[in-house]
């Protein structure tokens, strides 16, 4: 049955050439044009579309839009369609489990969709019977933009589990569908899960001390304690080519982030070889479809990290060869950070590279916080504003933001209230100081962090100060059951925030 396109875009002549390019399809029909909010509420009730596209919305920032008409339309299938500026945000439509693709829209991109959504859907009645969330479609996520071909570096993913493929996956390594979630057909499979902590360390100018203060708030929440136990802590260097967090630990670079991705491309190639084909010779398309198919188990995890011994910190290095990183494909970062927010960690750092490629974006889609980091210099300031900007310009949460102000010296040129003014923050939002320290380039220079230094550093207590408002957990003094369930609620409470 041919798959109903609803058009929401401000632009007739959008509509009207879908419209003439899909007269024949045997796969989709557009059923409507709409320009406002009021005007697709009434064509959702009217019209039963299955797929909503998004294109150019005036009204409304449209991954809310697609937010508020899932909850009344749950079975949709949401297309952002973006022009190459908007597509920094598709790691965030597609966090929201909808379909990116790049402007300008072909009717062929569309059509292979919905061939796609045709089939699963025909793949899930098939198997109705089977136990719940095995039938469930996957969580399926956009695309993205590998179907378009266009300029862009970005391969575009899907977390998408096709039940129908279920144990071919499973037989090539894959968890596809295997573990039961009770997920929404069209919601990210992460999403439905408890939240794992992840904390993106940001700041857009080499030096400011990110990689220091991942280390050093990843040592922090190593120590700390829930319920008795350490907390479960990894951090991961996404400074793909020139990482160096495994030096600032004095930690092996065997395993790291590369070994994980040979592992999962060797996988695909096997799982795709078991159906007969190539490689090499399928279609963007195809090669879209089939990493759509594939989900990460979240226990992969384990076979490539190294373990700081001191502090029991597990930490998943950057590739030791700079030639690595560039095999490294958005997807692969997709997938590794699907699985890890679904994996046994409570928090999760991301130590990130000063720039705006895909695994830096990917890395503050993904947060649940991020901390910002700059030094009170005007060119650090600057790009702080900017990165802001754009990030509210994206409506990106900005109580996610916590903004730190590293390499404070006691007489500055620009007060925190001067930052505070610049960056317009709202008044509820501190900026955490950390004050220039000597002890930190020699900590650095050793590899032994500041945070397991046995004297009293001033910039200790500040990274504390930020690790307690990042996680406020309360500390365990007498270990009383009543106090770790309160912390557990506490941390419970944080945790779904
Ligand atoms: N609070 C601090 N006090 C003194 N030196 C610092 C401080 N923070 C960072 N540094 C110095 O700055 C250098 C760069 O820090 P790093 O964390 O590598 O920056 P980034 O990851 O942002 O590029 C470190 O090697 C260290 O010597
Ligand atoms: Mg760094």
């Amino acid at each position: 049955m041919k798959k109903r396109l609803l058009i929401v875009d401000d632009d007739p002549a959008v509509g009207a050439a879908l419209q003439t390019q899909t007269a024949g399809s045997r796969w989709l029909e557009v059923c409507g044009q709409t320009t406002g909010v009021e005007e697709t509420w009434r064509a959702l009730h009217e019209n039963k579309p299955d797929i909503v596209l998004l294109g150019g919305v005036q009204e409304a920032e449209r991954g809310v839009l697609c937010q508020q008409f899932r909850l009344a339309f749950p079975h949709l299938l949401f297309i952002a369609a973006c022009s190459e500026q908007e597509l920094i945000w598709e790691p965030f439509f597609r966090n929201l489990g909808m379909w990116v693709i790049a402007k300008p829209i072909h009717s062929g991109q569309l059509e292979a969709l919905a061939m796609q959504l045709s089939s699963m859907t025909a793949m899930s009645s098939m198997h109705a019977s089977m136990p719940a969330g095995s039938a469930a479609m996957g969580g399926m996520i956009g695309t993205g933009t590998g179907l378009t071909g266009i300029g862009t570096t970005s391969n575009g993913m899907g977390g998408a589990a096709f039940p129908g493929v279920e144990a071919g996956m499973q037989a090539a390594g894959f968890s596809g569908v295997a573990e039961a979630k009770p997920h929404h057909p069209y919601v990210a499979g992460s999403g439905q899960q408890a939240k794992k902590r992840l904390i993106t360390v940001y700041g857009p100018k080499g030096g400011v001390g990110k990689t220091f203060l991942s280390r050093e708030l990843a040592i922090y929440f190593a120590q700390r304690k829930l319920g008795g136990n350490p907390l479960k802590v990894l951090a991961v260097d996404f400074n793909l080519d020139l990482g160096t967090f495994a030096t600032a630990l004095n930690l092996p670079r065997t395993p790291n982030l590369y070994s994980w991705v040979q592992d999962i491309d060797e996988r695909l190639h096997d799982w795709i070889r078991s159906q007969g084909r190539e490689p090499g010779d399928l279609s963007r398309e195809e090669w879209q479809v089939q990493i759509g198919s594939v989900q990460l188990s979240p226990q992969e995890v384990d076979r490539h990290i190294v373990v700081h011994e001191a502090s029991g910190l597990h930490v998943l290095t950057s590739p030791r060869d700079i030639r690595h990183s560039f095999e490294i494909k958005d997807y692969h970062l997709y997938l590794i950070l699907d699985a890890l927010k679904n994996s046994h960690y409570d928090v999760i750092l991301i130590d990130t590279a000063p720039d705006t490629t895909d695994a830096t974006i990917q890395a503050l889609f993904f947060a649940e916080q991020v901390v910002m980091v700059g030094n009170p210099v005007v060119d650090s300031i600057e790009n702080i504003q900017r990165i802001l900007k754009l990030l509210r310009e994206a409506d990106y949460p900005e109580e996610r933001i916590s903004l730190c102000m590293n390499r404070l010296q006691r007489k500055e040129m620009f007060t925190l209230d001067e930052i505070r003014a610049y960056f317009q923050l709202h008044p509820s939002k501190k900026i955490f100081p950390i004050p220039d320290d000597q002890e930190v380039k020699k900590s650095i220079n050793t590899g032994n962090p500041v945070m397991l230094h046995p004297g009293k550093l001033a910039a200790k207590d500040a990274i504390e100060a930020l690790g307690k408002a990042l996680l406020p957990l309360e500390e365990e003094a007498d270990g009383s059951g009543k106090k770790k369930e309160k912390e557990r609620a506490s941390l419970w409470k944080w945790l779904r925030r």
